[in-house]
C-alpha cells in the first residue's frame, strides 16, 4: 500500500507542472455552443412527421441537444445507429433518470434518437 503513495505523488506534480506550462494557451475560451450546430435532414424530418405529426423541429434540435450534453457525463455519446429501437427504448428509459431528464426532455431525445436511428439505418442497408 504504502509503495502507491509516491507514483500518486508524482504523477500528480507532473499533473501540476503540465497545468502551469500550458495555462495560457487555453483554446476553449468564451462561447461554448451545444445548440444550433445540429440541423435534421429532411429525411429524418419525415420520419418525425410521419411518427410523430405536429412535432415542432426545435423539439428534434433540443434532443440532439441533451444527447450531447446531459448524455455524456459518464460515458461518450454512444453511436445512435449502433442499436436497435428496441435496445434505445430501453436505455432511455434506464437512462433518463439517471440524467434527470424531465418527461419532456425524455419525449424529445426519445423522437430524436428512433427518428435519427430510422433515417441512417435505412439510408445505410440500403
Ligand atoms: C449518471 C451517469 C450516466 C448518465 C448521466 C447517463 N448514463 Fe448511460 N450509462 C451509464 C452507465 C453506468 C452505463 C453502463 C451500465 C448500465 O447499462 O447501467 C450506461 C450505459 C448506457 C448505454 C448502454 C450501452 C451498451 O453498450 O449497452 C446507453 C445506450 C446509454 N447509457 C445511453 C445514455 C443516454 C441516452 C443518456 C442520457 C439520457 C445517458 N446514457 C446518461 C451511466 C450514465
Amino acid at each position: 500500500m504504502k509503495k502507491i503513495k509516491y507514483p500518486a505523488i508524482a504523477i500528480g506534480l507532473m499533473f501540476l507542472v503540465h497545468c502551469k506550462s500550458t495555462k495560457t494557451s487555453s483554446s476553449e475560451t468564451t462561447t461554448p455552443s451545444p445548440v444550433a450546430t445540429f440541423t435534421p435532414s429532411p429525411k429524418q424530418l419525415e420520419i418525425v412527421e410521419k411518427r410523430w405529426a405536429g412535432t415542432p423541429l426545435g423539439d428534434i434540435t433540443e434532443g440532439q441537444t441533451i444527447f450531447t450534453t446531459k448524455c455524456v457525463k459518464c460515458h461518450q455519446a454512444y453511436e445512435i445507429t449502433g442499436f436497435s429501437e428496441k435496445k434505445w427504448l430501453h436505455e432511455i428509459d434506464d437512462m433518463s433518470p439517471k440524467a434527470k431528464l424531465t418527461p419532456e426532455e425524455k419525449l424529445k431525445l426519445t423522437k430524436h434518437i428512433l427518428s435519427y436511428r430510422e433515417a441512417n439505418t435505412v439510408a445505410k442497408a440500403n
